[in-house]
């Protein structure tokens, strides 16, 4: 089934649709180095997606949705607008950053490596503002007696993660799901003669819940009316309570719509002044959740998946707890379920037991 609204935006997908990149460290979406997979299941560089060269449209290429002159003048990632750089921050000895490394490693995985030392200082610090600290040490105390960490730590997850996201940010993900994936799980799943007819999808770091909300859009505008016999379930979780606050409350800015069809936005929001407001039935199939990807005991529990959305935050881990993270992703999806990642990700040297499957510029991981 060809989908005119995905034709509309599937040439939109080069830098003028992407976030200006942000020095500051930015997610997956800055990185230099986009995937995709050869045959062979090695990333290999595409030769336009998502590059700098395809920022200027080409003579005869399809017109863009957008008219790439307002992007850098209207949107400014959230990142950009973090005081990360401020140079009044006190500083960290070398030591005391690997203490502090070490301790956010050991609880989320992510990877601060030592040319991010002044992103790590510079989000402490903030933490200790708030608490009244003047120096790392005593955060550091405040954090790793159990007391106090069961308070404090939503609080750190908070600032040391990236939660850059927005509404159909990667367009041939979704319309692969759309048009291929989610037809053949359902369909197999009819074909049992006493299977539930429930579908379930993960949306795993799903921030402030953009991509699960799409997900649901596409589910309600596209999936429902050829298989109204199923339910559908979205599950979005993240390690940082702040945004699935925010991704609960359903109401969004200009920033996270940017690259929506029109015709979703028209259907399923309502706008008031800047905010965007999401309807009840789109939220209605998303439950948020708090889930540490690094937390195994928590992770053992995620479990009967169709789909997997794990995407742009493997990027922030090291190959160990990548291959941790995946492993678990793995148990967690039913067979013949599929894991999508970031388009800059890659599971080379993380995980075999997948099967690499293409789709129009995008790859997913399929369990067979
Ligand atoms: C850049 S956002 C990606 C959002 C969305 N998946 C997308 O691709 O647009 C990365 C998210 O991963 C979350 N994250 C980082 N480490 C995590 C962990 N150990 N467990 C769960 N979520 C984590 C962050 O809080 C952040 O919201």
């Amino acid at each position: 089934m060809a989908s005119e609204l995905f034709d509309k935006f599937r040439f939109s997908q080069g830098a003028a649709s992407r976030p200006t990149p942000s020095p500051l460290g930015g997610d997956a979406s800055s990185a230099p180095a986009p995937q995709q997979a050869s045959s062979s299941g090695t990333p290999s560089q595409p030769s336009t997606q998502g590059s700098d060269a395809n920022a200027s449209s080409s003579p005869g290429s399809a017109p863009s949705m957008f008219d790439k002159s307002q992007f850098g003048q209207i949107f400014i990632p959230p990142s950009l607008l973090t005081s990360d750089l401020n140079s009044n921050a006190p500083k960290m000895d070398e030591a005391t950053f690997k203490k502090f490394r070490d301790f956010v490693y050991e609880q989320c995985g992510i990877s601060f490596t030592e040319n991010k030392k002044y992103l790590l200082e510079g989000r402490i610090a903030k933490r200790l503002e708030a608490h009244n600290l003047t120096s790392f040490d005593e955060y550091f105390r405040l954090i790793s007696s159990s007391a106090s960490a069961r308070d404090e730590l939503p609080s750190l997850f908070e600032v040391v993660t990236i939660n850059e996201t927005y509404f159909f940010r990667n367009p041939p993900q979704f319309e692969a799901l759309e048009q291929v994936i989610l037809p053949e799980i359902l369909k197999a799943k009819q074909a049992l003669p006493s299977g539930a007819k429930k579908l379930r999808i993960w949306s795993a770091a799903s921030s402030s819940g953009e991509e699960a909300y799409t997900m649901s859009m596409l589910i309600l505008e596209r999936i429902k009316p050829q298989f109204p016999g199923f339910q559908f379930e979205i599950v979005a979780s993240d390690i940082n309570t702040a945004v699935l606050e925010k991704a609960r409350t359903g109401v969004y800015k200009e920033y996270s719509v940017r690259n929506m069809p029109q015709h979703y936005l028209n259907k399923y929001f309502t706008q008031e002044g800047d905010k965007y407001i999401l309807s009840p039935e789109v939220r209605n199939q998303v439950k948020f959740m708090c889930v540490n990807l690094y937390d195994t005991p928590t992770m053992r529990s995620m479990t009967s998946f169709d789909v997997i959305f794990c995407c742009n935050v493997l990027i922030y881990f090291d190959t160990q707890a990548k291959q941790q993270v995946v492993a678990n992703l793995y148990d967690a999806l039913n067979k013949g379920g599929y894991l999508f990642i970031g388009y800059s990700e890659s599971l080379h040297g993380v995980s075999k037991a997948f099967k690499l499957v293409h789709f129009p510029k995008t790859i997913a991981y399929k369990k067979e």
